[in-house]
């Protein structure tokens, strides 16, 4: 996904532009861009990396003011021109752009009719051409980029700079991330605050519909309409090291073994021994507005929408009361019914995702009361909720999604003890899960061991074409993670079915090309599990199971061992496994493990 810094201060800003550029290459991007004022513009714009950039600029690029950007392409190939930052004719203004103008075409054509050349094929060149009409008459960039925004549809993130008024820059948020940095006597600003935390940890996030101008001494923010907003900053609690591999080949396999420490941040604090009931801080609701919910609706996107299964059947199983889980890009667009006694959880990691905000943002606007269960304090989905739970997971840069998975679920199962003990579970039951919750990081830790074991099925098995994931019930969002972090990280054809419905067409794809992972947890359905796998072995199937006790040499061909939780929490510690079978096959098979190809960490965009 595109990336955006921007400073303004006493030192050169671009060392400042390229090492925040490098700190958003996570993200995925396929060229790289900066633009300093000093005396004119300088710019360098290049296809391929952050380093290759970084051997462009020239060591006589000075100035305090810059804008520098990661592009990924939309409108137009990856290529030099169409990389960001993007100028007027007079070379004067200098944009950088996240998001999409969708009348993009129109504004072009208008520009074009009156004369202006385009120097690339992207929507966003429009902006550069736009503002430089108005800072002409106007002489304020601040001005001249409201007035361009309001001929603008679409969503957008921006940084501008005029080369004629060199001791500010301006940005602009309108559906994609722009978080401001507060330095002595400097000013950052960044689409992601992972760009910021290297200099500073005061971030001030702007909404959508908001401007601001940034100048060394400080900044301003304005609404489209010019009206002062007032901002109070926060404080990341994030640093540089967060984003560092930690001596790891990759950041997956770091974050990965993370997730013992991770599992107890988010448990830190929250759980009582004397009344067996989980504390959550941030929901913003009474015992007496708890009761009243009756109905759980969870969206997310992705393996967000995975957790919240696993979150849906916690709730289900803990407090009684209904609940399912929904893709939020799916949600979003059926116009759904709104209902007062529901109550809506939403569940990002980076709480930037586009379709999950808007869906949230739909739900707002029907009245309907939302929690979120986010990883990133102060971002969008956070802000824009009711109330809710923090991961705390620390910052999550590798694309596959795997600490704030496991917290989110964990994040669900206190839910899920508090809605539980508000309603008809009994204070031993709410002792059982308090006593199995406090255990998992070490059981985390345990299963951690196994990845030797581990390593080695990932490479037996990474060499086929396609692998089916199964799992029933409590199985079955396993199963659907377990495919996802398989097929996006190594590239081979996962299928995650319910293993309830493999007979009912699936089954015709086993044989022996077609291995299956098997999620078996020694619960009330252990039986007809391995009914399931003596079906698939009749096939000629291949069969690993992951459950808790070793495999009938009969019905698998291979076994993961983990520890046994409670029954509700067993499906958090089975995935773990399938985390790093997935790392593995990926290595195996030499695939770009942190920037899968195709894929973004953070989808800010429809
Ligand atoms: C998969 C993955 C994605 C995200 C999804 C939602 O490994 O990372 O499926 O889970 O894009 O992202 P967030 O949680 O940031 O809203």
């Amino acid at each position: 996904m595109c990336g955006i810094v921007a400073y303004v201060g006493p030192k050169d800003a671009a060392p400042i532009l390229l090492e925040g550029l490098q700190r958003l290459e996570y993200r995925g991007y396929d060229s790289a861009g900066l633009a300093v004022v000093n005396r004119g513009l300088k710019t360098r714009k290049v296809k391929g990396r952050v380093a290759d950039l970084a051997s462009a600029v020239p060591a006589r690029f000075k100035g305090g003011i810059g804008i520098g950007h990661t592009r990924w392409a939309t409108h137009g190939v990856p290529s030099d021109l169409n990389a960001h930052p993007h100028l007027d004719a007079a070379e004067r203004i200098a944009v950088v752009h996240n998001g999409i103008i969708e009348n993009a075409d129109e504004l072009r054509a208008k520009l074009t009719a009156d004369g202006v050349d385009f120097a690339s094929e992207t929507d966003s060149e429009v902006l550069a051409h736009l503002i430089s009409r108005t800072v002409k008459d106007t002489d304020s960039l601040e001005e001249a980029v409201r007035t361009a925004l309001k001929l603008v549809v679409g969503t957008y993130g921006i940084a501008v700079v005029d080369a004629e008024r060199s001791g500010e820059v301006v940005v602009a948020r309108n559906g994609s991330p722009i978080v401001l940095g507060i330095g002595e006597k400097e000013m950052f600003a960044a689409s992601d605050v992972a760009a910021l935390v290297r200099y500073t940890r005061q971030v001030v996030h702007l909404e959508d519909g908001e401007l601001a101008v940034l100048r060394a001494d400080g900044f301003h923010t304005f609404t489209m309409d010019a009206r002062e907003t007032a901002k109070v900053p926060l404080t990341v609690d994030w640093d540089a090291g967060h984003y560092d591999t930690g001596g790891y080949e990759h950041y997956l396999l770091k974050e990965i073994s993370e997730q013992p420490d991770t599992v107890a941040r988010t448990l830190r604090g929250r759980i009582d021994d004397r009344f067996h009931i989980a504390h959550l801080g941030g929901l913003n609701l009474t015992p007496h507005e708890t009761r009243a919910f009756r109905r759980v609706k969870i969206i997310g996107c992705g393996s967000a929408y995975y957790s919240g299964q696993i979150g849906a059947q916690l709730i289900e199983e803990l407090a009684r009361i209904p609940a399912d889980a929904e893709p939020a890009s799916e949600f979003r667009y059926r116009n759904p019914v709104v209902e007062h006694d529901t109550l809506y959880v939403a569940i990002s990691q980076s709480g930037e995702t586009y379709d999950t905000l808007a869906a949230v943002q739909e739900l707002k606007r029907k009245g309907g009361r939302v929690l979120g269960i986010v990883n990133t304090v102060g971002s969008a989905i956070a802000r824009e909720c009711d109330g809710g739970v923090y991961l705390h997971a620390g910052p999550e840069v590798s694309v596959a999604s795997t600490k704030a998975f496991t917290s989110t679920a964990v994040s669900f199962a206190l839910l899920a003890l508090h809605f539980g003990r508000v309603h008809d579970l009994s204070p031993a039951d709410g002792r059982r899960i308090c006593e199995a919750l406090r255990l998992l990081p070490g059981q985390i830790a345990q299963i951690l061991e196994l990845e030797p074991r581990i390593a080695e099925l990932a490479r037996k098995y990474a060499d086929h074409p396609s692998m089916m994931f199964v799992g029933r019930v409590r199985g079955y969002p396993v199963a659907r993670e377990g495919a996802q972090k398989l097929k996006e990280i190594s590239y081979v054809h996962a299928e995650a079915y319910p293993a309830s419905e493999l007979k009912h067409g699936p089954l015709a794809l086993i044989g022996p090309d077609m291995p299956t992972v098997a999620i078996v947890p020694d619960d009330e359905l252990l039986d007809k599990n391995l009914t399931t796998l003596g079906e698939i072995r009749a096939r000629g199937g291949r069969v690993l199971m992951v459950g808790h006790r070793e495999a009938d040499p009969r019905l698998a061909d291979d076994c993961i061992v983990v520890p046994k939780s409670e029954v509700e929490l067993d499906p958090i510690l089975l995935t773990l496994p399938l985390q790093l079978f997935a790392y593995h096959a990926a290595v195996a098979l030499g695939r770009d493990v942190d920037k899968p190809r195709n894929l973004a960490k953070s989808v800010t965009v429809e």
